[in-house]
């Protein structure tokens, strides 16, 4: 039996505007999840420095961010919200963790080999080491579940592969610690649910839906008013076929597989109810509907980031500072007992 309670983590990056991939892969799953655990919500501003961001633009990201968070149904008074940067055990265990991690396993990183692109020798080394920030995010928490999209998903098995490499190297100090089963850090479960856990660009569903993407239709971002959404759903690419009828049908057809997925998610339905619908109908009926229901969905959320924006920065600052503290309070302990087991503490 595992002596730790359940303990939700996760974040996101303040690089850009939130959009859908982010809110359909992971931010329905952290808003169903505070109602049901303790939650920790993250604005990773120390990840999003591993490429070079503008300072004033870093500052507004960030309430940017946390001001989409709140919009989208965060509750600060059931999760707590907070800024990496502002709890600096995130740091020293990253620290402590790249001397756990090996270079063979960061080496493997799909998302590293990405975002270095071709020239890898002028990438920083923060983004090679991305990876063991992400592991102390979570293990500095002990936390046990991480809400994210599929592709967090390696960068989670890596986390856990260091958790218990870590367990492994110090066994000794952490049964001497009185630490029964001899878990110091749980590896954590990635939770990686629903029926849009990968999301695809508008206008190539081969490509994920990205911030980076140089063309603003290939994903609706959260703050997109509602002619914005709906020109962006009626421009997405499709292809000639109607919808087929089964799940089955999907396969091969990459643009009617992602719509679908995105309408089931939006709606809160599954994709074979949704086809039960749509399928066998011209795609045309489907995407108006698809519009309608995402702008019934989105609008909202982006008026009221807007709102925050201007009207709330304040709010939003104190939600930061006061998540801060009680990050902090659950990560402070956690640190000091890494720091004995490692041997830094010399009484
Ligand atoms: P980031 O900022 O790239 O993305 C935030 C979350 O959104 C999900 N996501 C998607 N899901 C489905 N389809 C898409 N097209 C799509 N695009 C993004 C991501 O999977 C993620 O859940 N390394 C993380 C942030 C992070 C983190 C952590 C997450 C830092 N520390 C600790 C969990 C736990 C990242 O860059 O996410």
């Amino acid at each position: 039996m595992s002596h730790f309670s359940p303990r939700v983590f996760s974040g996101m990056q303040p690089t850009g505007n939130l959009h859908l991939g982010n809110y359909l892969g992971a931010m329905l799953n952290w808003i169903a999840m505070q109602e049901t655990h303790e939650c920790i919500y993250c604005v990773v501003d120390m990840h999003a420095i591993t490429v070079w961001q503008d300072p004033k633009e870093l500052r507004r990201a960030i309430v940017d961010v946390t001001a989409a968070y709140l919009a989208c149904g965060l509750d600060p008074k059931k999760s707590i919200i907070f800024n990496q940067s502002q709890v600096a055990e995130h740091a020293e265990l990253a620290w402590i963790l790249n001397c756990v991690a090996r270079m063979g396993w960061l080496n493997r990183m799909t998302q590293f080999k990405e975002k270095a692109g071709k020239d890898k020798e002028a990438a920083s080394v923060g983004l090679f080491v991305y990876p063991t920030l992400m592991a102390a995010d979570i293990l500095g928490y002990h936390a046990t579940h991480v809400p994210v999209g599929e592709d967090q998903k390696q960068h989670l098995e890596l986390a856990r592969d260091i958790a218990v490499k870590f367990n492994n190297d110090y066994a000794e100090a952490i049964a001497a610690a009185g630490i029964n089963d001899g878990v110091f850090f749980p590896s954590p479960e990635p939770f990686i649910t629903g029926p849009a856990t990968r999301v695809m660009s508008l206008r190539d569903g081969t490509k994920k839906m990205s911030k980076s993407d140089p063309s603003d239709l290939s994903r609706l971002n959260l703050i997109d008013d509602a002619d914005t959404i709906a020109k962006k759903i009626r421009k997405a690419k499709t292809d000639p076929e109607p919808l087929p009828t089964e799940k089955a049908g999907l396969k091969g057809r990459p643009e009617a597989e992602n719509l679908t997925g995105i309408y089931a998610a939006l709606a809160g339905e599954s994709v074979e109810k949704v086809l039960g619908q749509y399928g066998g109908g011209q795609f045309s009926v489907f995407k108006n509907a698809l519009a309608d229901l995402a702008v019934a969905k989105l609008a909202p959320i982006g008026a009221e980031i807007k709102r925050m924006q201007h009207d709330d920065r304040a709010h939003v600052e104190k939600v930061l500072a006061d998540g801060s503290a009680r990050a902090r309070a659950i990560a402070a302990p956690i640190l000091r007992k890494t720091r004995e087991l490692v041997g830094f503490v010399l009484s």
